[in-house]
């Protein structure tokens, strides 16, 4: 079936030769053609170009965009959707004084969440998070990543990712599947924290290889949760197995895990709130993405990852939003690229290169997602009518899609 959208206001980041990332000052740029048709052949990018030269096609439907804005879908590369229940009394306990780090030692945080998981039934979780998925579908997301991390049992590590299976085979959308047993240390090895690393190392992880349930290895590098000689153990053992690293590190503390994940070629580094010189430093040259999440930083009032310090340094960026029910409790691209500019002075065209392309090398997306492209997906966000793009991020909390198509499809 042919889909013809004529007169397009503006289309963005628009890419005839395929880029894979952008990296600092190629962000500042984002390709448009304004006044623009675009073809959409079944699940394909087909064609495209200016209203001036359209040449005659015979399409099954023609939508006109007048006024209207079509980007491409955003690409979350990082998110923990598949979870139990909610946690806002531990946010009701954070607004009367106590901090994350209080209410994690006193059993809350993950480990609250993780209970609650192993008390859920598989069926249960999947519909708690489907449902979360179709609301960040209908924001504008077109492919995401989803973590596993709050089962911290084998039993439950494999019920999230058996969910996050089902959601691959009933969602169009491409969801990448990352094994995070290495999310937080259970109680029962308080005192004895090598035994969860052997368990997660020696047991949970050949049976997620062997199923087949993640591409991706992650580890939460972190004072007080995995330490920097843990993430070499866990990855090299990653390895073994195919599963490249996303990993969690200097969201409170820098203690090396940059460094380590560059060592084991992760495709991606993320959070980065706290950024010493060196971490910028060893960043450069490499091919590892480093990925900010602002909706954390606001949820919990920490610092933003230095974006103009990193951009200008020459480095790539990609944008996320770590939905997930502890630390961040939304799934919104629109609002994170809001906040990537209102908080990390990033401008329009960086925060949307960095939330579309770069968001698709960060789950080696970018041959099929993350621009329009002739032959890629037809994954792609149309708006209301706005004045121009960069109204995006300046009305923020203003939804500004009007619908979203994936592999062509409009969502209902
Ligand atoms: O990415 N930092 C580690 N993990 C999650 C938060 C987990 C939680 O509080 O449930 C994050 O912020
Ligand atoms: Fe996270």
């Amino acid at each position: 079936m042919k889909q013809l959208f004529i007169n397009i206001k503006e289309l963005l980041q628009v890419r005839e030769n395929k880029v894979d990332k952008l990296s600092g000052a190629e962000m500042k740029e984002l390709p448009t053609i304004k006044n623009a048709w675009l073809l959409i052949e079944d699940d394909t990018i087909a064609d495209y170009g200016e209203m001036d030269s359209l040449p005659e096609i015979n399409a099954d439907k023609t939508i006109d965009a007048e006024g209207k804005i079509i980007l491409p879908s955003w690409c979350d590369s990082h998110t923990h959707i598949v979870y139990a229940g909610n946690r806002e009394l531990e946010f009701a306990d954070r607004i009367n004084g106590l901090s994350y780090e209080e209410i994690a030692n006193r059993g809350g945080g993950i480990l609250n969440s993780a209970k609650t998981l192993q008390e859920t039934s598989e069926e249960e979780v999947y519909q708690q998070s489907a449902k979360r998925l179709e609301e960040v579908i209908k924001l504008g997301t077109g492919a995401v990543e989803i973590k596993s991390g709050y089962g911290l049992t084998e039993e439950g590590e494999l019920k999230m990712l058996r969910v996050i299976k089902k959601l691959q085979q009933n969602y169009e959308l491409p969801i990448k599947a990352t094994f995070l047993g290495a999310h937080a240390i259970p109680k029962e090895y308080k005192e004895r924290p090598d035994a969860y690393m052997d368990l997660v190392i020696e047991k949970i992880l050949p049976k997620v290889a062997e199923e087949n349930l993640a591409e991706y290895i992650d580890i939460f590098c972190e004072k007080g949760y995995f330490s920097v000689a843990d993430t070499h153990k866990l990855l090299s053992a990653a390895k073994k197995f195919g599963l490249k690293p996303k990993i969690h590190v200097n969201q409170f503390n820098a203690i090396g895990g940059i460094q380590a994940g560059i060592e084991h070629d992760a495709l991606s580094v993320d959070h980065l709130e706290v950024m010493r010189p060196e971490d910028i430093e060893s960043l450069k040259e490499t091919s590892t993405m480093p990925v900010a999440l602002p909706s954390c930083s606001l949820f919990l009032s920490i610092p933003y990852t230095p974006a103009r310090e990193m951009l200008d340094s020459g480095l790539p960026l990609a944008l996320a939003t770590d939905f997930n029910p502890g630390s961040t409790p939304s799934g919104n691209m629109n609002l994170v690229v809001s906040l990537a500019c209102i908080k990390m002075k990033m401008t329009p065209e960086e925060a949307i290169n960095a939330a579309t392309i770069n968001g698709a090398y960060a789950m080696e997306l970018s041959k099929t997602h993350g621009s329009i492209t002739k032959g890629k997906k037809a994954n792609f966000i149309l708006t209301g009518k706005i004045p121009s793009y960069t109204f995006l991020p300046y009305a923020f909390g203003t939804n500004s899609i009007e619908s979203v198509f994936i592999n062509g499809k409009r969502i209902e």
